[in-house]
Parts: structure tokens; sequence; C-alpha cells
């Protein structure tokens, strides 16, 4: 039987933090670090300077996963990078961080759109590549620059939002490290969190900016988060009582504190980065992930729960042990 693992984990956060005192200054916001903190938990986020790309924020965060897995890059066979801000219509992001980290032996590239669902789509494609037998050795990134999709004068979504990259390496093996995955979509809530705009003659044609309900996508978020934990933990055939860390997607504490209670879970055994980090999409869990692992919080052995929802609407879980 041939299972999957993740074997290193990495992560790259540009700059220095911008706290909310700075940024509503900075952009003359009709908000204050107050409501940000206790609407959402969020106190600060890194945002990436011009010139900086996906792909930039990737390559660093795949080197700290290369290097905790031992693995050198043409090691990889498979790359799947999940992002809403590809650094380019094409070619994908996944083949310019291919470039980047200066691979050569042909492995398989390419990037994944479930906006802040990403990581788990792209996590479970890669299990499943894996399983199969095709694949030995993958890297699995998200990787957002959302600052650049933000209108920085609404205040409902620009204070949300931060940019960066986190990455694992996920290795064939005998023994289960991912032990289940689930991925939904419901297209019907597509309109709640979209940005609508599209390139026509190679012009930008209508909003290119991210726009929200802000409500509709936080009641949506509770219930499948806590739908889909169940599912995920039925499918590995185990219960909520052997999970000892919950990674959610980093978008709202008071969400990630929604699902944890569903799950019977103290507060303390689920994982925040959203106060330092606000939400980076597609990069969110494994950001947290990496920082829960190089602090020590989660240790080799433990199982943790990884979920995510987003634009589409799409949503998923991982059940994995380290
Ligand atoms: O990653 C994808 C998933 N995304 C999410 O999970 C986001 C989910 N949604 C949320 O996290 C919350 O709905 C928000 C944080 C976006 C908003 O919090 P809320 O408690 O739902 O606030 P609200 O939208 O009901 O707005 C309450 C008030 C409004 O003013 P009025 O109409 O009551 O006068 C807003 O205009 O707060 C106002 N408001 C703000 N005030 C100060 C909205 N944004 C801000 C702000 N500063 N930044």
């Amino acid at each position: 039987m041939i299972y999957s693992r993740i074997t290193g984990t990495g992560s790259c956060l540009p700059g220095n933090p911008v706290g909310n005192a700075a940024l509503v200054a900075t952009y003359g916001l009709d908000s204050t670090d107050e409501w940000i903190v206790e609407r959402t938990g969020i106190r600060a986020r890194h945002l990436a300077p011009a010139g900086t790309t996906a792909s930039d924020l990737a390559k660093v965060a795949c080197e700290h996963a290369l290097e905790a897995a031992g693995r050198a890059p043409n090691d990889i066979d498979l790359i799947v990078l999940a992002t809403s801000t590809p650094d380019f219509i094409f070619p994908s992001t996944a083949t310019i961080l291919q470039d980047k980290l200066g691979m050569t032996n042909g492995a398989a590239a390419f990037d994944l759109q479930a906006v802040c669902g990403g990581f788990i789509y792209a996590l479970a494609v890669a299990d499943k590549f894996i399983r199969s037998g095709s694949h030995q050795c993958a890297l699995v990134v998200g990787a957002e620059t959302f600052s650049r999709i933000l209108d920085w004068t609404d205040r409902g979504t620009c204070v949300l939002f931060g940019d960066g990259a986190g990455a694992v390496v996920v290795e064939a093996g005998d023994k289960p490290g991912i032990h289940a995955t689930a991925l939904h979509a419901d297209g019907r809530y597509r309109n709640i969190l979209a940005v609508a705009g599209h390139l026509s003659g190679g012009r930008p044609i209508g909003d290119p900016f991210l726009r929200m309900d802000g409500q509709a996508v936080f009641k949506f978020a509770v219930k499948v988060l806590a739908e889909v934990a169940q599912e995920v933990i039925a499918a590995a055939g185990m219960t909520a009582e052997q999970i000892n860390w919950l990674v959610p997607h980093q978008a709202n504490i008071r969400i990630m504190q929604a699902t944890a209670k569903k799950l019977h879970l103290p507060p303390e055994k689920c994982v925040v980065t959203v106060d330092h980090h606000g939400n980076t999409s597609a990069a969110s869990i494994p950001l947290a992930l990496d920082e829960a692992v190089r602090s020590g919080k989660i240790g080799a052995g433990e199982t943790a729960l990884l979920e995510g929802v987003g634009g589409g609407f799409t949503w998923g879980a991982a059940l994995i042990t380290l």
C-alpha cells in the first residue's frame, strides 16, 4: 500500500508586518485597530513590495520546505501550486517557480485555483498522484499577493488580507501520513466573494478588485467547515478525540473558534496565525502549519485537521499525521 506523507514545511512572508493603525493611517481608512481586532482577530499583515510576485514568495517557502525534508529541487517530480494571484495569465506560476528553484528534471508543474480553499485542493491532488504510484515526491504550495487585488478604499475588505507563501514536501511512504481528504464546491455562491474583472483585447474589463459579502461568507464558512471536518474524520475511520491540532484557513478568529467548538477542541488546540498574517488565502494553511511545526507546537506523530474555505465557493479538509 502506498501512502503520502508531509516530510517538510516552509514559508515566506514579505517585508515587515504592517499593523492595523499604520494601515488605517496610510490609506486614510475610516476604521480603527479596535474594530479590526474585535471583528477579525487581525493585528498585522505582510504586504509584498512592488515587483515581488507570488513565485518569488513561493521560491523561498519551497527552499525552506525542501531543506526541512532533506530534499534537493531535482528530487521533486510534481509541483501543485495554489494561487488566485498568479505572476501572469500564463505561463503558470508553478513553472516559473520550477525555473527559479533551478529544477531541470522535467517534473510536472501546474497551478490550481480554488481561492482560499486552494491549498487543501492542491494537497488532495498531490496525495492522489502519490497514492496512485505515478509520482513520488511533490511540492504543494500556496502563494498569494492579495494586496494587488484589494480596493484600498474599501475598509470592509482591505484590512483583512495579507501576502505570503507556504509550502510542504509530500512523499510516498509505507506509513499513512495523509489519512483522508474531502473536497467540495458550490458555484451557486460564486458571487459572495469574487474578483469579477476579466481581460478583453488585452485590457481589464469590469471590476478588478476583490468584493465580498462578509456576513454571507461568514455564515457559509462556519457551516461547511464543521460539516467537512466531520466528513474527513469519518473517511479516515477516526474520531474527533484523536485530533491533536486544528489548522484552519486563517480568515477570522471567530470562524476558527466556532469550528474548534463544534469539534469539542479547546481553543488552544487551534493554530492561530491570523493575528499576525491576516488572511493570505491559499497560503494561510501552509503558513500556519509551518509556524506550528517550526515552533515545536505540532510534534512528529501528532495528528492535525487542516481545512479551508474560499471563493467559488470551495471548501475541503485533510486529516494528517506528521
Ligand atoms: O478567505 C475567505 C473567507 N473570508 C472570510 O471568511 C470573511 C468572513 N467574514 C468576516 O470575517 C466578517 O463578516 C467581516 C470581518 C468581513 C465583517 O465583520 P462583521 O461583524 O460581519 O461586520 P459587518 O459586515 O456586519 O459590518 C458591521 C459594520 C458596518 O457598518 P454599519 O452598516 O453597521 O454602519 C460596516 O460598514 O462595520 C462596518 N465596517 C467597518 N467599520 C470599521 C466594515 N468594515 C469596517 C472596518 N472598520 N474595517
